[in-house]
């Protein structure tokens, strides 16, 4: 998050874009603020900033969108963000994405290893596929799975923008529709959907190798105990699947309210005896958190 500090004020924001292309300030106003001046001082201290957008809700929905209002500058708010050596472009007000979930990407994606089939559940605009097929380039193939029409046009351009036409693609759809046509096929599962991934382990660890793999797991976690109580969820699924999971690890991705923090859980998963998880039948899911957050 940017704090700037002129004028003794500090603005929370998000910058998304670049300062070759242009960039869009996605501010969070506070009490007694006046957005017009908060735009006119975040215009004037990123000058590569085009358009100020306010949050005007909490994201929202399966598509995980929110209301943002246009403070200052121009409303095509579309924009080509750069981070770690690949471009991603997408319209805030559209789709998901989160900057500060960079650092994220680039850990996922130094793991991959040449060869590797790499699955993205929830891909949004592609940047989870497209820093492993930048970082990887060695990679046996990256598929995503999204169902806003609008991040899969732009994962379709992101695809293009970054060269990785044959190695990474995108299907559109409902994850529960589209990956049952996968399953058996990955080496690697990302489920980069922090609250709402629990619903979908049964479908992300059928989704890998009957050899088992790697499965890299979202969530919101109020500290240890959060983190314990989520690996619990995802044990109890694969030991229901005849699958065995150990936490390779798990590492903080940002923060997400007072107390409660985005996490990813990396597991080992293996198969109990040799038995074909994905031709099971039934369903071995939990039930989603009870909790609201
Ligand atoms: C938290 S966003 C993450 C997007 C992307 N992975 C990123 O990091 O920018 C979750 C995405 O999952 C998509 N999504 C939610 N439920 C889905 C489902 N059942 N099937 C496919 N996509 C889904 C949403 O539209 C949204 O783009």
């Amino acid at each position: 998050m940017g704090r700037g500090r002129g004028r003794g004020r500090r603005i929370p924001m998000d910058i998304i874009g670049s300062r070759e292309t242009g960039a869009v300030a996605v501010v969070e106003l506070r009490e007694g603020d006046d957005p017009a001046e908060v735009a006119a001082e975040v215009m004037r201290r990123h000058r590569h900033v085009r358009s100020v957008l306010a949050k005007a809700g909490p994201r929202e929905g399966r598509e995980r969108l929110r209301r943002l209002s246009l403070l200052a500058g121009d409303p095509n708010t579309e924009v080509i963000h750069r981070e770690h050596g690949y471009r991603i472009k997408l319209d805030p007000t559209k789709v998901y994405f989160s900057p500060r979930e960079g650092e994220d990407r680039r850990r996922v994606a130094e793991e991959v290893e040449p060869g590797e089939r790499v699955l993205v559940m929830f891909a949004g605009v592609g940047p989870y596929a497209v820093a492993i097929g930048r970082i990887q380039p060695e990679v046996g193939e990256v598929i995503g799975v999204e169902v806003n029409e609008d991040a899969v046009r732009y994962f379709e351009e992101n695809i293009r923008l970054n060269g990785l036409e044959g190695r990474v693609e995108v299907i559109r759809g409902d994850v529960r529709e589209v990956c049952p046509r996968l399953f058996g096929r990955f080496d690697r599962v990302l489920m980069p959907l922090p609250l709402g991934a629990r619903d979908y382990v049964d479908l992300a660890l059928r989704c890998l190798s009957p050899r088992g793999g790697i499965l890299h797991y979202y969530a919101i976690c109020r500290g240890e105990e959060g983190v314990g109580e989520e690996v619990g969820a995802v044990s109890r699924v694969a030991g229901c699947l005849g699958l065995r999971v150990e936490v390779k690890g798990w590492e903080r991705v940002g923060h997400y309210a007072p107390g409660a923090d985005k996490v990813r859980i990396d597991f080992i998963v293996s198969p109990i005896g040799g038995r074909d998880v994905s031709s099971k039948s039934g369903s071995c899911n939990n039930p989603s958190r009870p909790e609201a957050f």
